[in-house]
């Protein structure tokens, strides 16, 4: 039986969702967008236009991922590094960009039911994007459906260090030190992402086989999905094929597939 297409979808989009089993999308889906430079320089464009042009393929993705019912996307837009090695001009202009962003977006986020969420060392942002961010959080609060994490100023390795030192805090308000039990869940518990389940799918641009000090605790079973598509050109119908490629994937989380099972309790 073919999967009912959700509306909105075109017609390549809905191609491919037919392929799909609807019981079996990600939970979450978490994006290394990559390849904003590689797009503008095979352009003979300012690296900046790459970055723009980037903003489109955000709004695309949003839309397609939001009409098919994903519950949580990641999007990760601004490393705490890309902060220290990029020429302050680049920075400058991606701060504008977030900032414009979140002033135009809010009305399509609103029509396709999306609150809007963060990650990362938000508080070392410039105060503008810190203000333009907590309006459109506040505007996004009351929708009901697919929660956009924008990570920005965002490690890993930052992220898990805040979260021993939320950990130990919590510890010291309540009781001591010596109250301090830490196994799985609590540290989750104190990390930025909360708010959300592991992402079930991690997806590359521009074919980069590296994590980039993306989420590394939450991504360990997550299934992974790289495609030599560039960001700017990344559309519904990349994000589709991600997941038709993640359907075809044996997730067994260290354990053993229904039939390796079955062989197993035979021998
Ligand atoms: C990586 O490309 C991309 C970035 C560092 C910035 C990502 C930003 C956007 C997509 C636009 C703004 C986002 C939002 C949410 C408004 P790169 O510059 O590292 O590309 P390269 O590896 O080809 O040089």
């Amino acid at each position: 039986m073919q999967a009912r297409v959700p509306a909105g979808l075109d017609r390549k989009e809905a191609e491919i969702y037919q392929r799909l089993d609807p019981e079996r999308l990600p939970k979450h889906i978490a994006i290394i967008m990559d390849g904003n430079g590689r797009w503008a320089r095979k352009r003979h464009l300012p690296r900046v236009a790459g970055h723009r042009a980037g903003v489109t393929s955000v709004r695309y993705v949003v839309e397609c991922a939001s009409r098919i019912g994903i519950p949580s996307l990641t999007l990760y837009a601004f490393s705490e590094e890309n902060w220290k090695r990029r020429p302050k001009a680049e920075v400058d202009f991606l701060m504008k960009l977030l900032s414009r962003y979140l002033k135009q977006e809010v009305p399509t986020l609103h029509k396709n039911n999306v609150r809007l969420q963060y990650i990362g060392r938000l508080r070392e942002l410039p105060v503008f994007v810190q203000e333009k961010m907590e309006w459109a959080r506040e505007e996004t609060s009351r929708n009901t459906g697919m929660v956009l994490t924008l990570a920005l100023n965002y490690s890993a390795r930052s992220e898990l260090v805040d979260a021993f030192q939320s950990m130990l805090k919590a510890a010291a308000n309540n009781g001591g030190i010596e109250h301090l039990t830490i196994d799985e869940e609590t540290v989750s518990r104190h990390l930025y992402t909360s708010h959300l389940p592991d992402p079930d799918l991690v997806i590359r641009t521009s074919g980069e086989m590296r994590l980039s000090n993306f989420l590394l605790w939450q991504l360990a079973y997550a299934e992974i999905y790289v495609t030599p598509t560039l960001w700017p050109e990344f559309r519904g119908v990349h994000l589709l094929e991600g997941i038709a490629d993640y359907q075809k994937r044996d997730r067994r989380y260290g354990g053993l597939n229904d039939s390796q099972s079955a062989r197993a309790l035979r021998s």
